[in-house]
């Protein structure tokens, strides 16, 4: 078999092509190619441009034809936020918010968070494992080619390092890349609550044996904290992150999810490489985001399943020239989705974003969140050959038709990961 792939018959090529991250204007630059092909030689992009010309290289190199048909074409989506691994639903405590109780009372009776933790431990190795195999599948099935993945279900040692240590063997044994982020300042667990030592000791626990054994071992590349009021204060996720950093695990933290805690712009002056959340920004958070490196990652998705009718100020994020991503949050309590075209029809229409700024967000400048934006995020020569072909005419459709998948080919790396029958 030859080793060259020639993509044609394409209605549009959205591109991404350029310099990232984007900010402001930028963002909606996405580089449509109307009569564009892609040459994919040995996993990589060798050639992207007008038919004509690519056609000619590719006859050259006696590539094999793959025809689209008048298919869109995108940058696989880059996941960087999600929960991968969990070992169940949370769908009754769906119904019990539908019914009224809030996220946070459902968390104070110790549903929630604690609840997922309770039967992560439960599980196996092979039962988590065999779901997130399931999970990936999907991911490539809705066009994404790139995940990060947290812990934070397990809470304890054992668990939090089983956790980490599947996200590395399925990085190697399917498709699909997977980035590893550790987790465990999700909350205090269980057996840490009730005595005024326990939560102290618990971050001791994460900051002297936790991060220097996933360190040691390479686990986990970023490290995360959930700053908020009923899991830990500005200064305990300060110290989780710094303990990170001088380890090498680079920041990331969940900001300004249910109130304002100031974790924004604690996180940018540790030179995080992302915010997440951020439905309650301020101002003087937004400026300084702008201002900033560090990606503000909007996840639209707990919003909705939430029903909580406060969405990030996405517009004024852009418009004051931050660096604005786009992710799932893929977990069974917040967001159980793992669809990104979903992602970008919330985005378009309670964001106020454009579909291309949309696309961007959820590819370039995603990538750029996880420090690959120049191997995957765009389709340009000398990067992965990391796609997904949608069953559209324009691009502007795949958030248009909303709740509908309308991906039908994955291509990671060269190799087809998902057509649709
Ligand atoms: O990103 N906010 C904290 N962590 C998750 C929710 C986790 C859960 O409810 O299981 C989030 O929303
Ligand atoms: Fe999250």
């Amino acid at each position: 078999m030859s080793n060259s792939l020639l993509i044609s018959g394409a209605s549009q090529i959205v591109t991404v092509r350029g310099r990232g991250p984007r900010r402001g204007a930028a963002l909606s630059k996405i580089a449509v190619l109307h009569d564009g092909a892609i040459l994919v030689r040995n996993g990589l992009i060798s050639a992207v441009g007008p038919s004509a010309k690519v056609e000619k290289l590719a006859d050259s190199k006696k590539a094999e034809k793959v025809e689209v048909g008048g298919r869109v074409v995108l940058p696989g989506f880059v996941d960087a936020h999600t929960h991968l691994i969990h070992a169940a639903s949370r769908a009754e405590e769906y119904e019990l918010r539908i019914r009224g109780a809030s996220y946070e009372e459902i968390a104070r009776q110790g549903g929630g968070i604690l609840n997922s933790v309770k039967k992560l431990r439960a599980a196996t190795a092979e039962e988590l494992k065999g779901r997130a195999r399931g999970f990936l599948e999907q991911f490539a099935e809705h066009g994404t080619t790139t995940i990060e993945a947290k812990s934070g279900y397990g809470l304890d040692v054992t668990s939090e390092l089983r956790v980490l240590s599947l996200h590395k063997e399925l990085d190697a044994e399917q498709p699909l890349e997977i980035v590893s982020t550790f987790l465990g300042a999700h909350v205090v667990p269980l057996e840490y609550r009730g005595t005024s030592e326990g939560k102290r000791q618990y971050l001791e626990l994460l900051e002297k044996r936790m991060i220097p054994e996933i360190a040691q071992n390479g686990l986990a590349e970023f490290c995360d904290v959930f700053c908020e009021r009923s899991a830990f204060s500005l200064s305990e996720s300060r110290s989780v992150l710094k303990a990170g950093k001088a380890r090498g695990l680079s920041p990331r933290i969940h900001a300004e999810q249910l109130s304002n805690t100031g974790a924004t712009l604690m996180g940018i002056e540790l030179g995080a490489a992302s915010c997440d959340h951020l439905e309650y920004l301020k101002p003087a958070d937004v400026r300084a985001l702008a201002k900033s490196k560090t990606v503000a990652t909007l996840l639209p998705g707990c919003d909705f399943h939430l029903g909580l009718r406060r969405y990030a100020p996405a517009r004024e994020l852009i418009d004051a020239g931050a660096i604005v991503g786009l992710a799932t949050d893929f977990n069974p309590g917040t967001s159980p989705t793992l669809s990104m075209p979903m992602i970008l029809s919330l985005a378009c229409t309670q964001l106020r974003m454009t579909p291309a700024e949309a696309i961007a967000a959820a590819t370039i400048n995603a990538a750029y969140s996880l420090g690959r934006e120049k191997r995957i995020g765009s389709i340009e020569t000398g990067k992965q050959a990391d796609m997904a072909v949608f069953e559209v005419a324009d691009y502007r459709e795949i958030p248009y038709y909303f709740g509908v998948n309308h991906c039908w080919m994955t291509m990671k790396r060269g190799e087809m990961v998902y057509l649709r029958d």
